[in-house]
């Protein structure tokens, strides 16, 4: 193809892809295969010191992977990209290069319950640590942020809420402190957000949500925006010195804006091994080839359906930063002006109880934790999602005992509505 920029419904079909050199299928083929043939003893050298940029082992590379990484860089609009084998993987790729025993992130308190988990409990096992502040009250991020915090990590909208964080604030913080701005990008998806625009650093997707779109496979994605100079100080030894872990090789002088890719290939994926594996990679390819057009009309549809629930007397409140009611309405012009998602929750006037026996009457919405589904999805949050946290975290966490969580799915919306009428009553 030539050169000209071209627009996201385009990338999203056709970007990282093409006829495949082998044998020109139009699709990209399922390469199912662990290892690749050398061509011959200095092939296989070259290839093992980065010399020359091929195919060894499909834990680390493999080509249908790769157009999907590929991909995932063009929409977002990055530097490169590493897929892995969940969300949840993505967030430990993220973070492996950047963090040692010692050093702690800055994280918001309103995060999918599966990563408070991760970063309050599990990173305690590596001798890292997560500092949890409100988003919304800037000073506390700065004051939060000391000598040995590593990044600042949030979600663009976040979930259960669909609260929408300041990305353009919390990236000039970041950047005067010199470490990386995170984001989870998961339900904003680069359609209603490209966070690299807004200053974030590293993007991070549950690419089982919304970018595969269907429900079929669990994956995740780290995308580098390639902007962050890792030389610039001693925080990130991984990157700005020689890594012991590969041969003494320092990535930040020898690849540049690419050395968070290959540190994330070459060390990540080699040694902590969270691999996508090619099937899933190609079930992905095939969604986002269709995100665009899904986006919108989760958009459409959770416009009306927010509205709908808010004007219910049965019903306490709607968080839905889409409507025109909600304090994030602004911040949605600006930093996701095609939408504000289709996550969000509504607060029940019957409370837990009510909550609980909607969800067992739900006939179309599907009862199941996960988001991003074609298909309408419920969960009760504050039983699941959120239920490893302390009540106090769970108001915090927007996950109150009296919430559902909704992820509008891309039915006719007056099914979705009529079904939700039926179990709420
Ligand atoms: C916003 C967000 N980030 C990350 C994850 C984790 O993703 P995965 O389930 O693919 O590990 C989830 C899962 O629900 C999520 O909602």
């Amino acid at each position: 193809m030539t050169e000209r920029k071209h627009g996201f419904d385009t990338l999203q079909v056709h970007a990282g892809t093409g006829p495949d050199p082998a044998t020109g299928a139009r699709q990209v083929p399922i390469y199912q295969t662990t290892a690749y043939e050398f061509r011959d003893a200095d092939h296989a050298a070259k290839l093992f010191n980065l010399e020359e940029v091929g195919y060894i082992y499909s834990r680390l590379t493999n080509p249908t992977v790769g157009a999907l990484q590929n991909r995932i860089t063009a929409l977002e609009g990055g530097a490169g990209a590493v897929c892995c084998s969940s969300g949840h993987a993505a967030q430990i790729m993220a973070l492996f290069p950047l963090m040692q025993p010692g050093t702690n992130i800055v994280a918001s308190t309103r995060l999918y319950g599966g990563t408070l988990t991760q970063f309050s409990q599990t990173f305690k096992r590596f001798g890292w640590s997560a500092t949890f502040v409100d988003f919304d009250d800037l000073d506390a991020v700065k004051a939060a942020i000391d000598d040995d915090t590593r990044a600042i990590f949030c979600e663009t909208i976040a979930n259960p809420g669909g609260y929408i964080t300041d990305l353009d604030a919390l990236s000039e913080i970041a950047k005067d402190a010199g470490i990386p701005l995170i984001v989870d990008n998961t339900t904003a998806t680069p359609y209603l957000c490209r966070p690299i625009e807004h200053g974030a650093t590293l993007v991070v997707h549950s690419t089982t949500k919304y970018m595969t779109g269907n429900g079929t496979v669990t994956g995740g994605c780290v995308v580098d925006s390639g902007n962050f100079d890792w030389m610039a100080s001693d925080k990130f030894p991984s990157l700005s010195q020689p890594e012991p872990a590969y041969h003494g090789l320092c990535f930040g002088a020898a690849l540049g804006p690419m050395a968070f890719t290959f540190h994330g290939i070459a060390i990540g994926l080699r040694d902590l091994g969270m691999t996508m594996n090619p099937q899933g990679a190609h079930y992905t390819l095939m969604g986002i080839e269709t995100l665009s057009l899904r986006m919108q009309r989760h958009v459409e549809n959770a416009v009306k359906v927010a509205e709908w629930l808010e004007k219910d007397d049965r019903v306490e409140a709607v968080t839905y930063a889409g409507l025109d009611s909600s304090p994030y309405k602004d911040r949605m012009a600006r930093i996701c002006p095609k939408g504000a998602g289709a996550l969000f929750t509504v607060a029940l006037k019957g409370g837990y109880d009510a909550c609980v026996a909607t969800v067992d009457k739900m006939e179309l919405f599907s009862h199941v934790a996960n988001l991003g589904d074609t298909r309408s999805l419920v969960i009760h949050p504050a039983s699941t999602t959120h239920r490893q946290l302390s009540e106090a975290e769970q108001v915090k966490a927007g996950a109150s005992p009296n919430v559902l969580r909704l992820s509008i799915g891309i039915e006719d919306v007056a099914d979705i509505i009529a079904d939700l009428d039926q179990a709420i009553q």
